[in-house]
């Protein structure tokens, strides 16, 4: 008999899932959002039991990298309620790649209706209050057209999955969760290229730098400024943070992913604990002077650093658990899941 997608527990509300033992693994949900923009206009079509795509086979998205996509994390609040975290930057976000791809824009409101939509359609795997888990939503935007030649579709597909998941990097956050780092010789993306926008093709040059640096026993790599490979980048799927003195140093470049956990963190810091904050370039050497690092994202939430290798130098650095960290993480996680106030309106209530 085939496996049922989902089952409940007893008391109807949840999926029968171990939500405090989940890793960042897919789990198909019953359903996902989707529009459809043809004919210059965008078409709800609304809750898919389906989880396959549809594509013309000769589609941008597929031949020539014409596809972004975005991440953020729905969670159970303290108070019972079901927030998503600044929405709206995501949506921005993704509609600046669709001009930097040349494709059609998402109006935010559809966007935003998405994100609920799904949200309420798959309310069983929101993970409960206090399980360390969240619903991952993964919207995305593809150029999809009968085509052959190199040029922008003219139509697009505007979906969005959702999964529940638990930490990106094994282990969370915790005194014994540092994570070590490999300086990577390669690039996740060029100078003045897409590496400011989420456009799938970064990733896909990630692979290979973040297995080589996982068969050498790390979490996984760390990219250089691809001009000259003097500067720290960002991490695969994180943006890096360190602690220079009394001040919070995150990276200043065109070719990073601008992370809204970061600017977040950065706003927290300020804000909340006074502390100076600085965004600019950070040569790998100055990690000499640096007393505390740590990377960010929607998916890696705060991951503190303990240390990282330079094979090209043989150059290494640790870095001890801070409890700046601590403070950081408590203050961000507690706005998302409205443990403590959100002073900067960053939590959106869906429910
Ligand atoms: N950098 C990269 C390359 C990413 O993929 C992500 C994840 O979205 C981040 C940074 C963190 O960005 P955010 O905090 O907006 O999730
Ligand atoms: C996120 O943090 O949302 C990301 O997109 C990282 C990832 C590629 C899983």
């Amino acid at each position: 008999m085939a496996k049922p997608l989902y089952y409940f527990n007893g008391d109807q509300t949840k999926a029968n899932l171990d939500f405090p033992h989940l890793g960042f693994d897919y789990t198909r949900c019953p359903y996902r959002f989707e529009a459809v923009y043809e004919f210059g206009v965008w078409r709800v079509r609304g809750l898919l039991e389906d989880n396959q795509l549809h594509l013309p086979e000769g589609s941008q998205c597929v031949h020539y990298g014409q596809q972004l996509f975005e991440g953020m994390k729905v969670q159970t609040g303290a108070d019972g309620k079901i927030y998503a975290f600044r929405p709206r930057d995501n949506a921005r976000r993704i509609n600046e790649g669709a001009r930097y791809l040349c494709g059609a824009e998402i109006p935010e409101e559809l966007f935003i209706r998405g994100v609920e939509e799904v949200t309420l359609a798959n309310l069983p795997f929101v993970p409960p209050h206090g399980s360390g888990a969240a619903l991952y939503v993964r919207p995305f935007w593809l150029g999809v057209d009968d085509n052959v030649g190199v040029k922008p579709a003219r139509n697009y597909i505007f979906r969005i999955y959702v999964t529940p998941v638990g930490p990106y990097f094994p282990g969370g956050f915790g005194p014994d969760q540092g994570k070590s780092f490999m300086v990577s010789k390669y690039d996740r993306a060029a100078p003045h290229g897409t590496g400011h926008v989420k456009a799938g093709g970064n990733y896909a040059g990630s692979f290979l730098p973040t297995l080589e640096a996982r068969s050498e026993g790390f979490a996984g790599a760390i990219f250089m400024d691809p001009a000259e490979h003097k500067n720290i980048e960002e991490i695969g799927a994180a943006n890096f943070l360190g602690f220079k003195n009394d001040t919070l140093v995150t990276v200043d470049s065109p070719s990073i992913l601008r992370s809204i956990t970061r600017v977040s963190l950065l706003e927290i810091a300020e804000k909340v604990y006074g502390w100076k904050t600085e965004e600019r370039l950070i040569n790998l050497d100055e990690l000499d002077d640096f007393d505390a690092a740590a990377c960010c994202g929607t998916a890696a939430v705060l991951t503190w650093i303990k240390g990282i290798t330079d094979p090209k130098s043989g150059r290494s650095w640790e870095f001890p658990y801070d409890e700046r960290w601590v403070k950081l993480y408590d203050q961000l996680t507690g706005i998302q899941t409205a443990k403590v106030d959100d002073p900067f309106g960053w939590r959106y209530e869906i429910k």
